[in-house]
């Protein structure tokens, strides 16, 4: 490839970011289909200025993650009714100086999981009440999925759990919890602290089906075990590519 005058300049914005797979995604994907562009990793403490430098720059789109998927709403022109339904974007199209932002988190997660099983019907307990929670937990009540919210801090576990309709269990009460489906959208089991595991390793049980939302490492220390117990598993890193 030859980086020259025309070529486009995209990127994912996070913090932390370095451990992000997007821009060899992104780039290898440019380089398969031909395209003039390039794609990077911008670590950042203000995404207020990121979005300034967006337009400034004419930067043609950005992934957006941890911790700025709710915080870079307010700077964009547009958002998409999937994303603010869910109160999270993950992504900026630049559409010629009009910046729009949507959420591909909740539809690369619906395609994982109905990869592996189906959803209507089910129960699924959601680890965490973050950005990714909200999206994972709007779209599985649209397929029927009876969800609950479990989370370490209670204030933020409540309000999602109230803004979904859906039961909040505490973290360290989560042994008294049932589901058939267990999705961890924490980012503990991440790079560099893939010792740990955000549960108790007795409550994963034979012919559960326990997704991941991290992917670096691709199988975490919860997957790890969710195997090793019978569980069927479902890594970040499906949730990603799609
Ligand atoms: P995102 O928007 O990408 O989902 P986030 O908004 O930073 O990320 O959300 C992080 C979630 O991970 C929160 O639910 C957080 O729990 P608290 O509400 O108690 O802060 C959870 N989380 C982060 N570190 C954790 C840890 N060490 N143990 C348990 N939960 C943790």
């Amino acid at each position: 490839m030859i980086i020259d005058q025309h070529t486009a300049l995209y990127g994912v914005i996070g913090n932390p970011v370095r451990h992000s797979l997007s821009p060899i995604l992104h780039n290898a994907a440019f380089s398969a289909t031909g395209l003039n562009a390039v794609y990077l990793a911008f670590e950042t403490g203000d995404i207020e200025e990121c979005v300034k430098g967006i337009r400034a720059l004419g930067i043609k789109g950005a992934s957006i993650t941890i911790p700025f998927k709710t915080t870079v709403m307010p700077f964009l022109d547009e958002i998409d009714p999937l994303a603010k339904r869910i109160g999270a974007v993950n992504t900026i199209v630049n559409d010629s100086g009009r910046l729009k932002g949507y959420n591909t988190d909740a539809l690369g997660a619906l395609k994982a999981l109905e990869e592996n099983v189906k959803l209507p019907g089910m129960t699924c307990l959601i680890i965490g009440a973050g950005g990714a929670a909200r999206a994972i937990g709007f779209m599985l009540k649209e397929q029927d999925v009876a969800v609950s919210i479990v989370n370490r801090s209670r204030k933020r576990g409540e309000a999602l759990a109230a803004s979904l309709g859906c039961p909040f269990v505490p973290l360290d009460e989560i042994s008294g919890a049932k589901g058939g489906l267990l999705v961890q959208t924490t980012s503990v089991g991440m790079y560099p602290d893939i010792d740990k595991c955000p549960v108790p390793e007795n409550i994963l049980e034979h012919g559960m089906v326990v997704m991941d939302i991290v992917y670096f490492p691709a199988e975490t220390r919860l997957l790890n075990l969710a195997k090793d117990r019978g569980c069927v598993i479902i890594s970040g890193v499906d949730m990603l590519i799609n």
